[in-house]
């Protein structure tokens, strides 16, 4: 410890690589990346595996090799992965909380603490300087050393193996952003929460976390097994959103007819769930991250004076809503992503205490980063979160 090897082996993606995501992946031998000011080398025992790196590997909607070097970095590769758990191996001039053999995780949003916005008193994830590590930004877990800034670094739940604490961060600590972050539509005891992708990263933990507080999550899946696996978490039930047809952009709203056919599917999608839920009320917090296909649902269906709190548009970017539903009921659209050292930590500390499992469902291999990137982009990954080995055995 505290002795840096210069090279180590990484998983790469270059740009003549973007595609598939199982193509786009490759073992090289590159550098270890110099530890600056404020920095911390970890020993990557085990990374996490999110949707980021599918959007890195394709190149789309953002190259991020590009991206960087337009900003001036020199590397012509990316390194992805944006959750670790690992060994704090070396530190860097002025820190001061992490030291070198602390056993830590990692929350992938970066930013400047010098930044103005952030030195007048901005949340630091409001901060122009944020960034995904591992995703907008280089050197990623994927690697044998990652380097963070110090406060990424929170410390591991002793309770869980190196594969289980590495595979969550990202999208709990979303997730907890998303039902507590946007006062005051926070999660209060008894509030049906819809949940889209219940069975995904962030729908397995915003389950749990519903749950944790008292109110009633109702996830939307794709398949009965995922279905029972939402249940398992605590779900009140469970939607197949296979058995309507309304997804997808709007018709345009001077078009009656397909108005019409598009609002009794969004209606027939709201009784499913006043079925599952056991009683006539709305959705007071709506969590997406399913995008197109799915937000005019998510607008209509959520309670009067409710929130669509989105993170992401995995199906696309073009969200339509029909305005009518949004200000004569008063409801609230909120952007959200990623989080703070704050929601990190309380997270963290959730899942320590055991309240919240990280739903660790399949453990890859070094070698097989493509592919698991390549079932997410399919959709066709099993429940939970999925990590990677990367020092670790197990
Ligand atoms: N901004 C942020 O900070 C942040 C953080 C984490 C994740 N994200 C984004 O959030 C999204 C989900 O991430 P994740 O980690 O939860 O991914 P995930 O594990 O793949 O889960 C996503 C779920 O979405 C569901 N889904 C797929 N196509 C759908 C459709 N057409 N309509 C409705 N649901 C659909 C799938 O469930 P079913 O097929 O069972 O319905 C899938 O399990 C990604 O786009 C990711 O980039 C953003």
């Amino acid at each position: 410890m505290g002795t840096v090897p210069k090279k180590m082996y990484a998983s790469l993606i270059r740009r003549e690589r973007y595609g598939r995501p199982i193509d786009a992946f490759r073992t090289e031998v590159v550098d270890v990346p110099p530890v600056g000011r404020g920095q911390v080398l970890v020993k990557v025992m085990a990374a996490g595996v999110n949707y980021n790196n599918v959007w890195a590997a394709l190149g789309h909607p953002l190259d991020v090799i590009a991206a960087r070097r337009k900003a001036g970095a020199t590397e012509d590769f990316h390194i992805g992965g944006s959750d670790l758990s690992g060994i704090v191996w070396a530190v860097g001039e002025g820190v001061r909380d992490v030291r070198p053999g602390d056993e830590v995780v990692v929350l992938a949003s970066r930013w400047d603490e010098t930044a103005e916005d952030i030195r007048l008193g901005a949340d630091p994830a409001f901060s122009t300087t944020q960034r995904v590590w591992g995703y907008e930004e280089n050197y990623g877990s994927f690697a044998q050393f990652a380097v963070v800034d110090d406060y990424m670094c929170h410390p591991k739940p002793a309770r869980l193996s190196w594969a289980e604490s590495a595979c969550y961060m990202a999208t709990a600590a979303t997730a907890y952003r998303q039902l507590f972050g946007w006062e005051p539509h926070t999660v209060r005891p008894g509030d049906p929460v819809l949940i889209w992708g219940g069975a995904g990263g962030l729908g397995s933990i915003a389950i749990q976390l519903v749950r944790h507080v008292g109110g009633i999550p109702v996830a939307v899946v794709s398949s009965e097994e995922r279905g029972e696996f939402c249940v398992g978490l605590g779900a009140r039930g469970w939607i197949d959103r296979r058995e309507f047809d309304h997804w997808g952009r709007m018709p345009d709203t001077s078009d009656e007819a397909a108005m019409a056919r598009w609002l009794a599917g969004a209606r027939a999608f709201g009784r499913r769930f006043w079925e599952v839920l056991g009683e006539r009320r709305s959705p007071r917090i709506v969590l997406e991250h399913s995008g197109a296909d799915t937000i005019p649902t998510s607008v209509y269906l959520c309670a009067n004076g409710g929130m669509v709190v989105i993170c992401g548009g995995t199906t696309g970017y073009n969200g339509d809503v029909d305005l009518r539903f949004l200000w004569m009921r008063q409801k609230r659209l909120q952007g959200s992503h990623v989080a703070g050292a704050r929601e990190a930590r309380e997270v963290t500390r959730l899942i320590e205490q055991g309240f919240v499992d990280p739903c660790l469902s399949r453990t890859f291999g070094f070698e097989e980063i493509g592919l698991a990137h390549q079932l997410i982009h399919d959709n066709r990954h099993p429940a939970g979160n999925m990590a990677v080995l990367v020092n670790a055995r197990a």
